[in-house]
């Protein structure tokens, strides 16, 4: 049995601050007011504010495990809910989605209604950033538990993680994530979906929702967007 306050920490173990955090944190730097769709266990706000960040930061998430380790800063705003669900009217000049979250939207329902809340809580001219996998680059395909991760989590116990794609159906990946001992006992079965959207598809629902497409990228370091990209990684400004 791991929990899923377990699970929350563990996540924040399995990943470290890297190259795409340090691009999101020049973001939210540079803005007054900020909000963080699938903020997780707030890591990027909580940096921010570590790092200076002065105004408005807002962290939104319906994962309550997670939000928990989130509200360990209490000089943030954190809020549990979906993106779909949030209300706010021209209240932010700039909104993430870090680590893929723009990837948890597998239905057009789901990721039309997620983009109009988030265009409608950002003042015009406001900017959404946000990266999603390279669908070309098929990174599901190294989704399998011949590639497991081993680790030791923040409670010292040794674990082999490992990922298992169940379904491909059109551009949703559906798969599991199985937390086990290194002696093979499964302690949690996760299980999710991913959208991987091509450029095309992003635009198309960035456009609907109100938004153009200011930069786009196909790495942390601003390089151009290509086919072997492993990232599509785009700066939309939210249009008026
Ligand atoms: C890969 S994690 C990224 C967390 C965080 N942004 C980070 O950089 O560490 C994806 C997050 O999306 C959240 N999520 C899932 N469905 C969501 C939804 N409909 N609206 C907002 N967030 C959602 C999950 O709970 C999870 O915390």
């Amino acid at each position: 049995m791991y929990s899923d306050a377990d699970a929350a920490a563990l996540y924040d173990h399995l990943n470290p601050w890297g190259p795409s955090d340090d691009f999101y944190l020049s973001a939210v730097l540079g803005a007054r007011s900020v909000l963080d769709v699938g903020c997780g266990t707030g890591r990027l706000l909580h940096r921010a504010r570590e790092s200076g960040h002065t105004g408005r930061l807002c962290g939104v998430d319906p994962d309550v495990a997670a939000l928990a380790r989130a509200r360990r800063r209490t000089d943030v705003e954190w809020v549990e809910g979906t993106a779909a669900e949030m209300t706010w009217d021209r209240e932010f000049d700039l909104a993430v989605m870090a680590s893929n979250v723009f990837q948890v939207f597998v239905t057009d329902e789901d990721l039309r209604a997620s983009l109009a809340a988030t265009r409608a809580a950002l003042v015009d001219g406001g900017r959404l950033v946000f990266g999603t996998r390279n669908p070309r680059v098929r990174a599901w395909e190294g989704w399998n538990p011949s590639n497991p991760i081993d680790v030791v989590d923040h409670a010292g116990r040794e674990l082999r993680i490992s990922y298992r794609v169940e379904a491909v159906a059109g551009d949703v990946v559906r798969f599991t994530e199985t937390t086990a001992t290194r002696a093979g006992e499964r302690l949690r079965v996760d299980r999710a979906s991913l959208r991987f959207l091509d450029a095309a598809g992003v635009d198309r629902f960035l456009g609907a929702a109100g938004f153009e497409v200011e930069h786009r990228y196909g790495d942390w370091s601003r390089g151009p967007f290509t086919d072997t990209s492993d990232n599509l990684v785009t700066v939309a400004r939210a249009a008026s």
